[in-house]
């Protein structure tokens, strides 16, 4: 993997004749990129099963939804001809693409290999896909100008060394743009997961929770506070609403293949939980269908932006 991983590399470097990506690819040449990613605690073990093998999964159902905040999150770092950007935890590369079609030069990486292999099909050669997983980047220093991450900082083990290590490979006044799925819930965030409790769903004991001195408040202040705590400044975080129109059998069919913890906790039940579940979410969802007979499902993100600080 770590020769795939260099051949994508200097294909990249070729392409942009930059003396930072050769410092990247001796970098490289050292670091410990593997085919799985190594995780350092149990919220990350938990997350690399959940996401494992998922990619094509994901794409169908969960992307689509996330998709959502990809310009606002390129419009926030000002992506344009020339910019060079990490996306990271760019799952089936969403931004990734839509970077490159304004011209970015894009690198995306994520700790998942099933969503670096189906990225690396949609990308150009010059675009370069890698398994990578925070809080570990595998580039030198101020490497880019701007670092997108697009529903990932929830997914991580150790949010705030992840956000130090964006803002290491961040030139000094580079620009990072995240997103989170915003509290208080909106009705659409809501619906699987309160159909799971009506049904009586237990969580399964192999999801972890966040230990206490990694986890921050889930508040538009938290999430400002956190990327604050990480070196970052100018922080600012708004709040982005949108309408996600869906057939309501494709809605299920995310959690159904065990996207994310709520889909672990719905493959995770007896038979007659998930059935008990599929109900309540139909019998709930009546009151979202719109005249085409698709779900109209309100969501919320925080989108924080922040910049690396001129002093490096
Ligand atoms: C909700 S998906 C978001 C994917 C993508 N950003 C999008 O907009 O569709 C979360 C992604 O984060 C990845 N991920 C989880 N933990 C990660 C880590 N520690 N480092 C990098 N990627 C990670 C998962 O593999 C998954 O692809």
């Amino acid at each position: 993997m770590l020769g795939t991983v260099r051949a994508q590399a200097e294909r990249y470097a070729g392409f942009w004749c930059d003396l930072r990506l050769r410092t990247m690819l001796r970098t490289l040449g050292s670091c410990t990129v593997s085919p799985t990613s190594p995780v350092d605690n149990a919220f990350d073990a938990a997350e690399r099963e959940t996401w494992r093998g998922r990619a094509q999964a994901y794409r169908d159902t969960y992307a689509l939804l996330c998709a959502a905040t990809v310009p606002v999150l390129l419009d926030a770092v000002t992506a344009g001809p020339g910019t060079r950007l990490l996306d990271v935890g760019t799952g089936t590369g969403s931004v990734a693409l839509a970077a490159v079609e304004r011209g970015a030069r894009v690198v995306a990486v994520d700790a998942e290999p099933s969503m670096v292999e189906l990225t690396a099909a949609r990308l150009p050669a010059s675009a370069p896909a890698l398994v990578a997983a925070l809080p570990v980047l595998p580039f030198a220093d101020a490497s880019f100008d701007a670092v997108t991450a697009n529903f990932v900082l929830n997914h991580v083990g150790r949010p705030r060394s992840a956000l130090e290590e964006t803002r290491r490979v961040l030139r000094p006044g580079g620009v990072l743009a995240a997103t989170i799925w915003a509290t208080p819930a909106e009705v659409g965030q809501r619906l699987v997961p309160e159909a799971l409790a009506a049904a009586g769903a237990v969580r399964p004991s192999d999801l972890p929770v966040l230990a206490a001195e990694d986890d921050f408040e889930r508040s538009a202040a938290g999430l400002a506070g956190l990327v604050r705590s990480a070196g970052f400044v100018d922080v600012a975080v708004r709040t982005e609403r949108w309408v996600h129109v869906v057939a309501r059998d494709d809605w299920w069919a995310g959690p159904a293949a065990g996207i994310a913890a709520v889909g672990r906790t719905l493959v995770a039940q007896p038979e007659k939980v998930r059935r008990a579940a599929y109900e309540r979410f139909v019998e709930a969802g009546t009151a979202l269908v719109g005249p085409d007979g698709l779900l109209r499902l309100p969501h919320a993100a925080f989108l924080v932006t922040g910049r690396a600080p001129a002093g490096g």
